[in-house]
């Protein structure tokens, strides 16, 4: 049985050469899609059951496609989310955003507090906010009609087990024009929510991606204006309108803006205890604040 692992071997060096960051991971983790078995199990398909779709898999990864549009799965907290074409593909960083999120409604003294997930995509945040606060009740955005309908899968995936119908859908944009107009869904919330939290897109236009990015991520997903923030003045401008005094948000943003969103964000603005926040790479990811109300 170690025709598989052969085929590991020589994969590992196509992706490498192709430019894909972690080929040796990539290659286990499509043999394990391809096979139907754990990555920890693949020494034991036998050499007869060798499946050459695994062959047409590292082409597309070759391709750059994502390795999650080729397993269809990615994995962010404690969710595994179908994704594909035409939805934003989670990231690690996020996790940790999230998980600031979730330590604050866990310690906030409310029965049943309410959060906003403003660009939900796959419904990643949302979700992970439902699963691990379960007394919180969560409002996701979504503007795209693709990547509602993959947040709509994922919704509906969790629904009966740990979220039991606490995350709602609204079709809405918090990015042009009034926020009141916008999100006209979100109407009676307003200035009763007790934490905002989005990942917004915040690419400058014209800056340099991985191909990965640049051709399987939506363009509403990534671009946001010649300095990359304006989805987070438009996050601004919505959470003055949605939260409660003494509401909380948290927004990400790219490892060089982190100053510049601070500053989004100031005391004179009404803002308070606005605060920097770091990923797990040690780069600057979001910024946290409080809206003490008018
Ligand atoms: C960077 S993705 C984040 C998706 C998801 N929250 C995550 O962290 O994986 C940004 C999301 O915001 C959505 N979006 C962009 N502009 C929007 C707008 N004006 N109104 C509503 N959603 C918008 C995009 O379609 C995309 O799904």
């Amino acid at each position: 049985m170690t025709l598989l692992l052969d085929e590991i071997a020589l994969a590992t060096a196509r992706l490498a050469e192709a430019g894909v960051d972690s080929p040796r991971a990539d290659a286990e983790i499509i043999a394990a899609h391809v096979h139907n078995v754990k990555r920890g199990a693949l020494h034991t398909v036998p050499d007869a059951e060798f499946d050459a779709r695994f062959w047409v898999d590292i082409g597309r990864r070759e391709n750059r496609e994502p390795l999650q549009h080729i397993t269809g799965r990615a994995y962010f907290r404690y969710l595994e989310l179908d994704v594909g074409p035409g939805v934003f593909v989670p990231r690690p960083e996020t996790e940790v955003m999230t998980g600031w999120a979730i330590d604050r409604l866990r310690e906030m003294d409310v029965a049943e507090p309410v959060a906003v997930d403003l660009g939900t995509g796959s419904g990643a945040i949302a979700l992970s906010i439902a699963q691990e606060v379960p007394r919180a009740r969560v409002h996701a955005v979504e503007g795209d009609p693709l990547a509602r309908a993959w947040a709509e899968r994922n919704i509906t995936r969790y629904v009966d087990s740990y979220t039991a119908g606490r995350v709602l859908l609204h079709e809405g944009d918090f990015v042009s024009g009034d926020p009141r107009e916008g999100l006209k869904e979100l109407a009676p919330l307003a200035g009763t929510v007790d934490l905002i939290v989005s990942n917004p897109p915040y690419i400058p236009l014209g800056s340099i991606v991985q191909p990965e990015v640049a051709e399987y991520d939506p363009p509403a997903a990534l671009w946001s204006g010649a300095d990359g923030l304006d989805a987070i003045r438009s996050v601004e401008r919505a959470a003055r309108w949605l939260l409660r005094p003494g509401g909380l948000l948290a927004v990400e943003h790219g490892a060089p803006q982190g100053a510049a969103v601070f500053w989004v964000f100031p005391e004179e603005a009404g803002w308070r205890d606005t605060v920097n926040h770091k990923d797990l790479a040690g780069r600057d990811r979001f910024v946290t604040t409080m809206w003490p109300g008018e």
